[in-house]
C-alpha cells in the first residue's frame, strides 16, 4: 500500500510555556509526542514531515527586536542571531526525543534554506525534505528567522512552512496540534460557553473567522485567523485537522480517522 503524506505541526503553545517571555519547555508533552509520532511512523502507513512552532523560545526575542519589522539596526541584527541560537535550542531538546524514541528524525533549520521577500516567501527549496521522506526519515522544520531581500530578515511561521509544503508535496493529511480543542465560535479562553465547531468549510467561513479574536501579545507571526486562512489559500481539496495536543489520545485518533477537533476542508 501506498504510503500517505502526514504533516504534523507541534504549535508553540503545546511544547512550551507560551505565556512566559523566557524560554520554558513542556518536556512531559514533547516526550509523549515523541512516543506516539513513533506508533505512527512504525505503523508503516505514513511518510512524516514534523513542524515545530516557537512558542516563548521565539515569539518574545523576535518580539523585543522587532524582527517582524526587519533587520535594519545593528541591535535587530543581532536579535535575529539570539532568536535563531534560541530556536536551535528548542529543535535541539525536541530532536532529543525524537531520537530517544529511535524516530529517524533529521532537523533542517529553515533559515539556512528558505528566504522571503516582504514577509513573503521567495524561495524553499524542498527538494531535500523529498530525498529524506524517500529514504523514510522524518525532516523536522519549525518557525524561525530567515534573510529577507526588502527587509533584511523576516519571521516565517511554521504554519507557513506547513501550507507551502502541504500544497508543493501533495500532503494527503495535515494535523495541527494547539493547546485548544479546535476552533470555537467564540474565545474559549474567555467564554465557558464557547462551543466547538467540527467542521469548517467555505460555506461557514465567513461566520467563523467572525467569532475569533487575537488574544496572546507575545504572537508575532499572528494566530488561529491567520492559520485558517493559510489554510483555505493553499490546502484546498487537503483534511486539515486542528486538535488539542495536550489530550494525550487525540493524536492517535486523528491519524485513525475518528474525529476530535475541528476537521477543515475547502474546495
Ligand atoms: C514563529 O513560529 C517563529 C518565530 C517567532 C521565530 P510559529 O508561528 O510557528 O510559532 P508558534 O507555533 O506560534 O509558537
Amino acid at each position: 500500500m501506498k504510503q500517505q503524506l502526514l504533516l504534523i505541526k507541534l504549535g508553540g503553545s503545546i511544547i512550551t510555556d507560551k505565556n512566559k517571555s523566557l524560554p520554558t519547555l513542556k518536556t512531559s508533552i514533547i516526550k509523549r509526542i515523541s512516543q506516539q509520532l513513533k506508533n505512527i511512523y512504525q505503523s508503516g502507513k505514513y511518510q512524516i514531515i514534523l513542524i515545530h512552532g516557537a512558542g516563548s523560545y521565539g515569539h518574545p526575542l523576535a518580539k523585543k527586536y522587532n524582527l517582524h519589522l526587519g533587520m535594519k539596526t545593528r541591535e535587530q541584527k543581532c536579535g535575529f542571531c539570539l532568536t535563531d541560537h534560541s530556536m536551535l535550542r528548542l529543535n535541539s531538546i525536541i530532536m532529543d526525543y525524537l531520537l530517544q524514541a529511535s524516530i529517524p528524525a533529521v532537523s533542517l533549520p529553515p533559515r539556512s534554506f528558505i528566504t522571503q521577500s516582504g514577509g513573503k516567501l521567495q524561495d524553499f527549496n524542498y527538494h531535500l525534505i523529498k530525498s529524506y521522506l524517500a529514504q523514510n526519515q522524518i525532516p523536522v522544520l519549525f518557525g524561525d528567522v530567515v534573510l529577507d531581500n526588502k527587509w533584511g530578515c523576516s519571521i516565517i511561521s511554521g504554519d507557513t512552512i506547513v501550507s507551502y509544503l502541504a500544497k508543493n508535496l501533495k500532503a494527503d493529511l495535515v494535523i495541527f496540534l494547539s493547546d485548544v480543542d479546535g476552533i470555537f465560535d467564540s474565545d474559549p479562553k474567555k467564554n465557558p460557553k464557547a462551543k466547538l465547531i467540527p467542521e469548517v468549510t467555505d460555506k461557514n467561513l465567513k461566520q467563523v473567522l467572525q467569532g475569533l479574536t487575537t488574544n496572546n501579545q507575545n504572537d508575532v507571526t499572528g494566530e488561529m485567523q491567520g492559520k485558517i486562512m493559510a489554510i483555505k489559500n493553499n490546502l484546498a481539496h487537503i483534511p486539515v485537522y486542528i486538535i488539542n495536543g495536550l489530550k494525550a489520545e487525540n493524536l492517535a485518533k486523528t491519524v485513525e480517522q475518528v474525529q476530535v477537533g475541528t476537521k477543515l476542508l475547502f474546495r
